[in-house]
Order: C-alpha cells, then sequence, then structure tokens
C-alpha cells in the first residue's frame, strides 16, 4: 500500500494501473474509519481493481457550531486499517490541495434541500458535492463506494453524478451495524457508555416502522408519529428529525409507494445519530406481506 498526500503523485500512481489495464475502486473519508469504512473497501477490492481510499476532514461540509475542531483524528489507525481491508493507495490532501487560495465554487445539488438532515446542516451536502466532485476530478475512478447510513448523500451523490456525466458507477453499500443494532460511525465515539447503551434504541424505532408498513400501512404520517414515539421512549434522545421520503427523489411521502427511505436523526448527548431504512412498499394489488417474507430491505 502506498500513500501521498500530493495529487499529481496520485495521479501518476494511478496512470500505472490504468496503462496495465486494471481499473480504479475509490472509498473517499474523512478518517476515524471503523468497520464499516473496512467493509467499503474490501467490498470495493476484486480482480484487476486497484482501490483508493481519501481521507480528508472537509471543512466546507461543517457549520460553524459544528464538530470540525473535535473530529476525531486518528492517521495511524486508519492506516493501519486501510492496509488490513486491501487499500491500494490511501490519499491524504492537505486543505491546500483541495482548496487552494481563491477556490470560489461550490457544486450545489437542488434536490431534497427541505428534508432530512439538509434544514439541520445549512451548507453541508454543498460542501460534500464540492468535495466529492474535488476528489472524483482528482482520482477518476471507474467506480465510487459510498455507505447507506449517509442515504440522503448517497442520492444527492447519484444525482450529481447523473446529472453532470461523470465517468463513475455510485455503489451504494449497507449500512454496517453493531450487534445490538446500532450503526456505526466516526462519532459513534462521543458516546458515553450511558449513552451507548440507549443509542440502538433509534434503530429499534426505525425496524419498527418497517414492520408497520410491512402489516400494511400506508400513511407516512402514522409511520412517521411511530418513529417519534420509538424514539422519544428513550429519555436520553433528542429527537432532531423523524422522515418518510421517497427513496430515489427524497420528496416526502402522503401515501406509501415504492421505495421510502424512512430516516431519523437524534443527538445522543454531543453525538448527533443518524440512521434510515429503506422499505419497498408492496404495489396495491398485492396483498401486505407478513413478516416472515422477504421484500423489505435495510
Ligand atoms: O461520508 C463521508 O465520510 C464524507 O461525507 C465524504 C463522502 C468523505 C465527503 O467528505
Amino acid at each position: 500500500m502506498t500513500r501521498t498526500r500530493s495529487a499529481a503523485a496520485l495521479r501518476r500512481t494511478l496512470d500505472a494501473f490504468r496503462l496495465r489495464g486494471e481499473t480504479i475502486a475509490f472509498v473517499p473519508t474523512m478518517g476515524a474509519l471503523h468497520a464499516g469504512h473496512r467493509a467499503l473497501i474490501e467490498r470495493a477490492a476484486g480482480p484487476g481493481r486497484r482501490v483508493v481510499v481519501s481521507i480528508f476532514v472537509n471543512p466546507l461540509q461543517f457549520g460553524p457550531r459544528e464538530d470540525f475542531g473535535a473530529y476525531p483524528r486518528t492517521p495511524a489507525a486508519d492506516l493501519a486499517l486501510c492496509r488490513a481491508a486491501g487499500a491500494d493507495v490511501v490519499f491524504l490532501p492537505d486543505p491546500g490541495t483541495m482548496y487552494p487560495g481563491g477556490f470560489a465554487t461550490t457544486v450545489h445539488v437542488e434536490l431534497g434541500t427541505s428534508v432530512l438532515c439538509a434544514p439541520h446542516r445549512p451548507g453541508h451536502f454543498d460542501g460534500v458535492t464540492t468535495v466529492v466532485a474535488k476528489l472524483l476530478n482528482i482520482v477518476r475512478p471507474d467506480r465510487l463506494l459510498l455507505g447507506q447510513k449517509d442515504a440522503q448523500q448517497a442520492v444527492l451523490v447519484g444525482r450529481m453524478i447523473g446529472d453532470l456525466g461523470l465517468p463513475v458507477v455510485l455503489d451504494v453499500a449497507p449500512t454496517v451495524r453493531e450487534a445490538d443494532g446500532l450503526a456505526l460511525s466516526s462519532r459513534n465515539r462521543y458516546l458515553t457508555p450511558e449513552e451507548r447503551t440507549a443509542a440502538p434504541a433509534l434503530y429499534r424505532a426505525l425496524q419498527g416502522a418497517r414492520r408497520l408498513v410491512r402489516d400494511g400501512e400506508r400513511s407516512a404520517a402514522r409511520v412517521r408519529t411511530a418513529v417519534r414515539r420509538g424514539i422519544a421512549a428513550e429519555s436520553r434522545f433528542r429527537l432532531q428529525y423523524a422522515e418518510v421520503v421517497d427513496a430515489r427523489t427524497l420528496e416526502p411521502c402522503r401515501r406509501l409507494s415504492g421505495r421510502v427511505l424512512v430516516a431519523a436523526a437524534a443527538f445522543l448527548g454531543r453525538a448527533r445519530l443518524i440512521d434510515n431504512v429503506v422499505v419497498t412498499v408492496p404495489a396495491a394489488s398485492e396483498p401486505a406481506r407478513r413478516p416472515s417474507q422477504k421484500g423489505v430491505v435495510a
């Protein structure tokens, strides 16, 4: 595994791979890597494929009162995880490489701007799409891997790729969870032991929503209310949102149909946790599925 801070050196390495007929899979990260990132890197690897991981804590996607300064930075452990997971190259750009003086461009995707995380984190997704566009231009991968936990990010990046005709395939990997259901996140390390015990209630509430839909509920309002109640049952949570939207367009739903995204965000102490499930709603002519049947994915 090699590592570099230089975009030019990275390009030279990747050009040499391409000359040998190898393809490039790319896993962008902000470091503080965990088993969810490891799963992405392992999924990215394959015959004839080289895996590039970037580690860059992107200032553009943090609000002024957010945790940019405190965001965990664990470079030695990150490099060890990348190596063990099978990464070929780790790109660790400096802020000056990503945003040289006078940088004046923002990539904005006009989708889902009033739902889920967007209204609570103004500018966040512009920061994400801008850095991902820049990284894609440096790495020029054939395949880009993102995690389903950040569902809104994945939808917006997918739309950016489609709208701009970027020559890359987006692969969204399932959320990796602890045994008790908590979605892995770099911010889980902010949880105190008591908060960590309470944290799986978020996913339990989402699973409750999935069961409701599977049992025939088609009112988005009632599903939303059930998620809110489920989260409120754990009094340590401070709910930010619980919403039900179309999984592809992020349009809010009234009646559930097609693939819907049930997503929530809540603070537990200083950790802001997000999670979601995607539910495929059977067509109206199909009977509601019984709990033992498949057809619903997280
Ligand atoms: O998901 C993340 O870690 C970040 O949002 C990303 C995609 C690396 C962009 O900074």
